[in-house]
């Protein structure tokens, strides 16, 4: 097994700022979701290199790195960063959205309890309106998207967004010239198998997003 101290410590950072963030959403998930990741931040994966076009220098260029740790830990670990994908929904000949699992069934370090890790969504990219069991807490920490939740409503959410979203409940998100970087997490049923999306055959709706931010 590789074992590698600078990563190692990327890890433990990239988790530090997870639980540190998710502690002070406004929601319960929040606090619960950081208080497991503190029991779990001292396991650490099997490092390995997955193939994949995924390039974060975008999402990561705002951000400030003298303030924001969070920034040269994803950097140090991107090369082993095991990036999934769940479909391409724009005419993009390369990957346009695609998540990481830190923590989960399918995890970096594998726990049955939770799934957590980063998502990822390119500028000019649809994901349409989908539901699942899972309660789902995003954080936005790059790039300001466009979240339909139960409604035919696009809101704005800038970067230090937190975004709810019940189990069962329809949400859509979209993106214009920035691509979304954002933690993720999910708690409760997390199995994907009761996890739809409405095709993606029709074009996300021309709508102005309202500027409301009931949980930012
Ligand atoms: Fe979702």
């Amino acid at each position: 097994m590789l074992t590698s101290p600078l990563l190692e410590q990327a890890w433990s950072v990239l988790l530090d700022q997870f639980a540190h963030r998710y502690a002070a959403a406004p929601v319960a998930q929040g606090p619960e979701t950081a208080a497991q990741i503190r029991r779990l931040q001292g396991q650490l994966p099997d490092w390995g290199f997955t193939d994949h076009d995924v390039v974060l220098a975008e999402s990561l260029a705002p951000l400030n790195r003298q303030r924001d740790p969070i920034v040269g830990a994803l950097e140090r670990l991107q090369p082993v960063l095991q990036w999934r994908t769940r479909g391409v929904f724009t005419d993009a000949a390369y990957t346009n959205r695609a998540y990481v699992e830190f923590i989960g069934p399918d995890g970096m370090v594998r726990s049955d309890d939770i799934r957590l890790g980063i998502y990822w969504h390119d500028r000019d990219t649809f994901y349409p309106s989908h539901r699942h069991n899972a309660v789902e807490l995003y954080h936005v920490l790059s790039g300001t998207g466009f979240w339909q939740h139960r409604s035919q409503t696009w809101v704005s959410r800038p970067a230090g967004s937190f975004i709810l979203h019940g189990s069962r409940e329809d949400h859509a998100t979209r993106s214009e010239a920035e691509p979304i970087l954002a933690l993720w997490s999910w708690t409760g049923d997390i199995s994907f198998e009761s996890y739809s999306m409405d095709e993606a055959a029709m074009a996300p709706p021309a709508m102005p997003p309202t500027a409301s931010m009931p949980l930012s």
